[in-house]
């Protein structure tokens, strides 16, 4: 066992509710919730307000390697501070959505921010989400899950959210974009989206956030008492 408990792996693709479920887990463990997508994103926003060519892989890893930013736990999830500065509603546009899928195919940018990850969830008390937390960050991670959903259902529930934030977007446009990230994601030459090695792989298409809780729990549960 780490010093401050089990390290807990989420990976799949956008919109399939593994933010979710990670915030309720680790709301429910009393864990510490590591939103890596978080990390991708606000490296994005600081290239884009500094100006940055998306295509300087150099500048874009030095700035991943140095950026001062922080997520602070928060009631419902994680802040994101870049310096002083809250951007954690700057960070979710449909543009950072995009760009930060961008530099997430940057192979400095990912290595710079595996080890700040890595730092932030060696010691265990810890739900890493992402896409590459079972099977390139934390490969020796306790407990790994890969969260997944069809792309309709994936498009439906990221829509919703982008209405309720009161973005005005389509549907057709919340699906095309999903569709272009999965691409990338799962395409790119560095860590693509893949189902670890002894991941539980849960199909939230659908099921209730508090469904796939409650498959969670009994996972882990599963897994203390054998281990
Ligand atoms: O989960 P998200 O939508 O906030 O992630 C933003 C982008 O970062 C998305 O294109 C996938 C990428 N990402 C990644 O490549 N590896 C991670 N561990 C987390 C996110």
């Amino acid at each position: 066992m780490r010093p401050r408990g089990l390290l807990i792996t989420i990976d799949g693709p956008a919109g399939a509710g593994k933010s979710t479920v990670a915030k309720k887990l680790a709301k429910k463990l009393g864990y510490l919730y590591l939103d890596t997508g978080a990390m991708y994103r606000v490296v994005a926003l600081a290239a884009q307000r500094l100006g940055l060519d998306f295509q300087d892989k150099e500048k874009l890893g030095e700035l991943a390697r140095t950026l001062d930013f922080k997520l602070v736990p928060a009631e419902n999830g994680v802040k994101v501070f870049l310096g002083h500065e809250d951007v954690s509603e700057a960070i979710r546009t449909p543009e950072i959505d995009r760009l930060s899928s961008v530099v997430a195919r940057i192979p400095s940018v990912r290595e710079a921010l595996k080890i700040r990850q890595q730092a932030m969830g060696k010691d265990g008390g810890v739900i890493a989400e992402g896409r590459d937390m079972g099977s390139v960050v934390f490969p020796d991670a306790e407990i790994k899950f890969f969260i997944t959903a069809s792309l309709e259902a994936r498009a439906k529930r990221r829509y919703e959210e982008q209405k309720q934030r009161g973005l005005k977007v389509s549907f057709e446009e919340v699906l095309s974009n999903l569709r272009e990230r999965d691409e990338r994601d799962s395409k790119r030459e560095v860590a693509p989206l893949v189902v670890p090695e002894g991941a539980l792989v849960i199909d939230t298409s659908g099921l209730t956030p508090d469904q796939v809780l409650e498959i969670v729990l009994k996972e882990i549960e599963k897994v203390k008492k054998n281990g």
